[in-house]
């Protein structure tokens, strides 16, 4: 595993200093979850807003987060035009998100698998890095009522993750997040083509080759009440082969690096750095 090389920072940089917060909530037919979830949010962090983050969702999840907006200014609807995948949904908040000048920009799900009153240490935390993740899968984390498929799939899945890419995360895959905007400003998000779950291990990776810090704090996931998973075999297809070729690319270019001339080798790493693994 390659060590930590956490992100050095110029010298007098405030980076205590986070900005304005943004909670980007992406939502497919989640009527019944959007308002408790919303409700939370408010009273966990007064001063974040709200960004609800809606594929055309069916069952009038639009319209209830519409009626939360036009009552709490802190509170925004993205209306899209149809179901395109986690990955595009967070992308389009992300976009929104950085546009209106907010310094950061956290991830959370709607159906209530993410407590939002973790937010704050996961905000407190994100003042000695760059990334949080909200971790299953570090001392201190707990899941409840998941199914053990579903146990053994994230488990399986992030394992796969760390030994593919060589990176020291345990929960690579999980969607409770905070970034700080000028960080995603830099993981050139166009150019990601990840729709499912793995957008997740994408953006993670894509912050630790760029030798950003990446900080994993442990979290509480409670398996949602109502409504269901959008969790599919080709969302975990995708993720299996997406994982898969950056693994063998990230072992091609250090291969590379190695038979190339004694120059090039000396010239910084530019390959992945491991997380740094907090215990905030
Ligand atoms: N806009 C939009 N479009 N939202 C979506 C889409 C989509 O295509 N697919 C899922 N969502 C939203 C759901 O409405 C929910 O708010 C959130 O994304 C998570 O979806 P779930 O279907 O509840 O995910 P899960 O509980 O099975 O999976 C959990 O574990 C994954 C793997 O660790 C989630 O936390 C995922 O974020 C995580 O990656
Ligand atoms: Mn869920």
């Amino acid at each position: 595993m390659t060590p930590a090389a956490p992100a050095g920072e110029p010298a007098g940089t405030d980076r205590g200093r986070l900005g304005r917060v943004l909670v980007v909530v992406p939502t497919y037919d989640e009527a019944e979850n959007i308002t408790p979830i919303v409700r939370r949010v408010r009273a966990a962090v007064p001063d974040a807003d709200v960004l609800v983050v809606d594929d055309a969702s069916p069952d009038g999840t639009g319209e209830v987060a519409e009626r939360l907006a036009a009552a709490d200014p802190h509170v925004h609807v993205l209306h899209r035009t149809g179901k395109e995948g986690l990955g595009a949904a967070y992308r389009a908040g992300f976009a929104w998100g950085s546009e209106r000048g907010y310094g950061v920009l956290v991830e959370m799900d709607a159906d209530g698998s993410h407590q939002p009153e973790e937010l704050p240490r996961l905000l407190e935390a994100l003042r000695g890095a760059d990334v949080v993740l909200g971790s299953r899968w570090v001392p201190g984390g707990r899941i409840e009522n998941w199914p053990r498929s579903r146990v053994l799939l994230s488990r399986g899945g992030n394992t796969y993750t760390r030994l593919a890419l060589g990176i020291d995360l345990r929960d690579a895959t999980g969607g409770y997040r905070a970034y700080r905007s000028e960080v995603l400003d830099e993981l050139d998000l166009a150019s990601v083509a990840s729709q499912g779950y793995c957008f997740q291990v994408d953006l993670a990776w894509r912050a630790l080759e760029r030798g950003r810090r990446v900080v994993e704090v442990p979290i509480t996931f409670v398996e949602r009440e109502r409504g269901a998973s959008k969790m599919s075999r080709a969302i975990v297809a995708e993720a299996l082969w997406r994982v898969t070729a950056w693994g063998l690319a990230a072992r091609g270019a250090r291969l590379r690096g190695l038979l190339a001339p004694r120059t090039a080798r000396d010239a910084p790493a530019g390959g992945v750095r491991g997380a740094t693994r907090g215990r905030s």
